[in-house]
């Protein structure tokens, strides 16, 4: 990640700040984010695709000094729970640049939207039209979520553009609860007005040609509901997923074909049926926030048995991933340098479950002991926001760096914390 360099004597910056420093000044394990390297990443997204609405994903990352730098960015946001918009809220967010998602929207959550005043909620169920119905007072703005029947992603629980999985309205004729449906529903709502639908086939996709495939189809379904409704809808919103690279090697997100591809795409299909292009909105969340982050972590033990684990002070309850999805990582040794023969080694978690592993045969230093510090790159994106307190243990603290200063954003969670609640 260009986030990271390597110092003179073998220690690594991150965002112009040594990592031991901020190890021994903030502790282990950390979260550190970088400022700088996130607005970079909104900007690049807003050059790439001057006239596309660019909404960041908060699920990836949500805390308020991250709302506050992609609002500062000029990025809209996507939010998906009352808790969401309670923390865009406390930073002023704007509200006609905000987004409502869920397939299980609760009264508060759609209560939360409507007293902020979200310019859009995305509808998932003529369930939830109905409830958004009778709570809606002004011409709320809403879009159908679409089930494209394209689907893409890392692995099957984050492919969300299938047929047959939870999210959207199907375009399937004989299916009850159809997108035809859906917008017979909203048409009998008097406070809600369609204005375009949305669609997200997966995350952590890297080809451009399944996001093709969703464009040329999602311009269908524009058609058709004109056709069959009469209704022309101007917005067209086709979520996030952009992939980053987690281990090296791995491509990165070629956002420059994308812009080109999608917009051919959309062109040429709303041509052929004489269809107005429609204005666009995107919802990257990993790919804003991902690359930005890094983890650390203290080395508590080395076993060298059959194979050799290094034991961290953290693991699975500060990145769900690997035990999740499958996903991969890499580490490196930071704070001192090592000339010792690189070896194999598994890097795992302090969690009582064998699959509390954080990179399976990476190699490391042959010398690597007890109180070393590991690195993980790439832990900006669903890592603070799926942490648990598994085994009881809290959460650690978010630390925002730019120019080599470091700044506390979200505390370490401390027992006293994790007590709070327990009532018993
Ligand atoms: N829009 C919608 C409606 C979404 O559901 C999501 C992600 C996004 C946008 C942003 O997707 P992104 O650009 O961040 O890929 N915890 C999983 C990822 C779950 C994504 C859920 N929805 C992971 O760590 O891989």
């Amino acid at each position: 990640p260009r986030s990271t360099r390597l110092g003179e004597d073998g220690e690594l910056l991150f965002a112009g700040a040594p990592v031991s420093h901020l190890a021994a000044r903030f502790g282990t394990p950390s979260y550190l984010i970088d400022e700088q390297q996130v607005r970079d990443t909104a900007r690049e997204y807003r050059e790439a695709l001057p006239d596309v609405e660019v909404a960041y994903a908060s699920k990836a990352l949500c805390t308020r000094a991250v709302l506050r730098w992609v609002a500062e960015e000029g990025l809209s946001l996507d939010t998906c729970s009352a808790g969401e918009i309670a923390v865009a809220r406390s930073v002023g967010f704007p509200a006609e640049r905000m987004l409502l998602h869920g397939n299980a929207k609760t009264p508060e959550d759609l209560k939360a939207a409507l007293g902020y005043g979200v310019r859009r909620i995305v509808v998932d169920s003529l369930d939830e039209i109905e409830q958004l119905g009778a709570l809606a007072h002004g011409a709320q703005q809403v879009l159908i979520r679409v089930t494209p029947g394209v689907a893409a992603g890392a692995h099957a629980a984050i492919s969300t553009g299938a047929e047959g999985q939870k999210f959207g309205f199907s375009l399937l004729d004989g299916v009850p609860d159809n997108v035809d449906a859906a917008v017979e529903a909203i048409k009998t709502q008097p406070g809600l007005r369609l204005t375009g639908l949305h669609c997200h086939i997966g995350s952590q996709v890297t080809r451009i040609d399944r996001y093709e495939a969703a464009a040329r189809r999602m311009a269908e379904v524009l058609v058709r509901v004109r056709d069959t409704h009469g209704v022309t809808l101007r917005e067209l919103d086709l979520g996030g997923g952009h992939a980053v690279p987690y281990v090296g090697g791995e491509p990165a997100f070629d956002l420059g074909g994308y812009s080109r591809r999608l917009r051919v795409a959309l062109a040429y299909e709303c041509a052929a049926h004489g269809f107005p292009l429609p204005r666009l909105t995107i919802e990257p969340g990993r790919a804003i926030v991902g690359p930005a982050g890094i983890t650390v972590y203290r080395v508590c033990a080395v076993k060298r048995g059959s194979r050799t684990f290094v034991a961290v002070d953290g693991g699975m309850s500060d990145n769900a991933r690997p035990s999740l999805y499958g996903a991969r990582y890499t580490t490196r040794l930071v704070g001192r340098r090592s000339k010792a023969k690189r070896v194999p080694m598994t890097v795992v978690g302090r969690h009582c479950e064998a699959g509390d592993v954080l990179a399976d045969g990476i190699s490391l230093p042959a010398d690597l002991h007890a109180g070393d510090l590991l690195a993980v790159p790439c832990t900006g994106a669903y890592h603070h926001s799926l942490a648990s307190n598994y085994n009881q243990v809290g959460r650690p603290p978010l630390v925002g760096v730019r120019n080599g200063v470091a700044t506390l954003l979200v505390r370490r969670e401390t027992e006293e914390d994790l007590s709070r609640r327990d009532l018993g």
